[in-house]
């Protein structure tokens, strides 16, 4: 059986939490599934590395679940650990928690179906969602928790109710891609930030703060949190300069392929009227002439000018060449097809029809030549 879950937990000083942490999510495991915990230590003085390999070594029954110890040699911070137990990550299902009993194991299962049934691509256990609870915080914890939530809410436009949860599950291949920065404690944040379209659900669920050892954000991580907002926001701008300029691209691009469509009537008919009048060619082939013609100046202008392709390689050259004569030739028949169902068939005018069916055929050679003639 393959690994289907892997349970991702990242762990500095843990030696009181570790092995409790690592058996109860033994005893809480998605049913009939291959899981494995990837624990993520950063060299911790207290052995908890050393603790989490031998409580897997103790364990008789290893055949739904494996442990995985990832010693690094410092200690590099809470996202950056995540990070690398991700890339070590078996499974296509990745789960993260803490190890310090904040996140109770008993909701993995349901953090497991939700995201395979509803087809959702990250789901997130969330404290502030109805049903939801913190237990165990002081005042000023739980302010500055609300705090930081309402600025990365409102900063970076997300509408989760706890971006900054530090449990969740998700599918390994909504991040390929992404660059993370992975600063401090936010990567979930970062996670939906630059994840672009995924869809995530929410489940509530009561936050308990720990019995044993001591929680290791302090100043540093409040300001790395600052940090890691403001790159995230101006991730954002430079994402939105973009998608303007893409669209500003496809119009420009599309206005330079249509007043090359048109210039290639004025080829087509000076050509056509060339060859019949002064070289008394028969006028079908001085047509055929007018039309090959046209179709070479359209192909040299489109790909010099309308999409800025300098690359004349003989042997890309005339792929492209033949491509856009197919494409044209496609065009001529859409137009055919439509212009004589529009007269016919509806009994439209035929100037009205034309257009139309210009216009179409004209769209769709566009498109057409964009994605496959000359595709970037
Ligand atoms: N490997 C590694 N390296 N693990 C770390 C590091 C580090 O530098 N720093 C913290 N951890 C581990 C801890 O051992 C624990 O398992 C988990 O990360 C959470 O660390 P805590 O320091 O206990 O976090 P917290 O309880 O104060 O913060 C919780 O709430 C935040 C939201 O307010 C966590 O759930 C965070 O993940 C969450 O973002």
């Amino acid at each position: 059986m393959n690994t289907e879950v892997s349970i991702v937990i990242p762990t500095y000083n843990e030696s009181e939490n570790i092995k409790g942490i690592l058996h109860l999510i033994k005893e809480h495991l998605p049913k009939n599934t291959m899981v494995e915990a990837i624990v993520v230590d950063d060299n911790s003085p207290d052995g908890t590395g050393k603790i989490a390999e031998d409580y897997f070594k103790s364990l008789k029954e290893k055949t739904l679940y494996t442990i995985n110890v990832i010693n690094r040699k410092t200690k590099e911070g809470l996202s950056s650990a995540i990070l690398n137990g991700i890339e070590q990550a078996k499974g296509k299902i990745v789960v993260v928690m803490d190890s310090d009993f904040s996140h109770p194991p008993q909701l993995i299962p349901k953090l497991v179906e939700v995201l395979k049934q509803s087809k959702t691509d990250i789901v997130v256990a969330s404290r502030y969602l109805n049903g939801g609870n913190i237990q165990g915080w002081s005042l000023k914890r739980k302010i500055i928790s609300k705090i930081g939530t309402m600025i990365a809410k409102k900063g970076l436009g997300i509408n989760q109710s706890d971006p900054m949860s530090g449990f969740f599950a998700f599918n390994k291949d909504v991040i390929k891609g992404i660059n993370f920065d992975a600063i401090g404690y936010k990567l979930l944040l970062e996670m939906i930030v630059k994840a672009k379209g995924v869809s995530i659900k929410e489940i509530p669920y009561t936050f308990l703060d720990r019995q044993n050892g001591k929680s290791k954000l302090g100043i540093k991580t409040i300001l790395e949190f600052g940090h890691a907002v403001w790159k995230l926001y101006r991730h954002g701008k430079r994402e939105q300069k973009n998608e303007k300029r893409t669209s500003v691209k496809f119009v420009s691009k599309a206005a330079r392929f249509f007043s090359v469509g048109a210039s290639g009537l004025g080829v087509n008919y000076i050509m056509s009227i060339l060859f019949s009048s002064s070289l008394d060619m028969w006028y079908i082939h001085a047509t055929i002439l007018g039309i090959m013609f046209s179709i070479t100046s359209n192909f040299i202008l489109n790909k010099y000018w309308t999409f800025e392709d300098r690359d004349f390689a003989v042997k890309r050259t005339i792929v492209q060449y033949g491509k856009f004569a197919g494409f044209s030739s496609i065009g001529a028949l859409v137009q055919l097809g439509m212009v004589y169902y529009l007269v016919d068939e509806l009994t439209m005018s035929y100037p009205i029809a034309l257009v139309s069916a210009v216009a179409t055929a004209a769209f769709s050679n566009f498109i057409l030549n964009k994605k496959w003639t000359f595709k970037e």
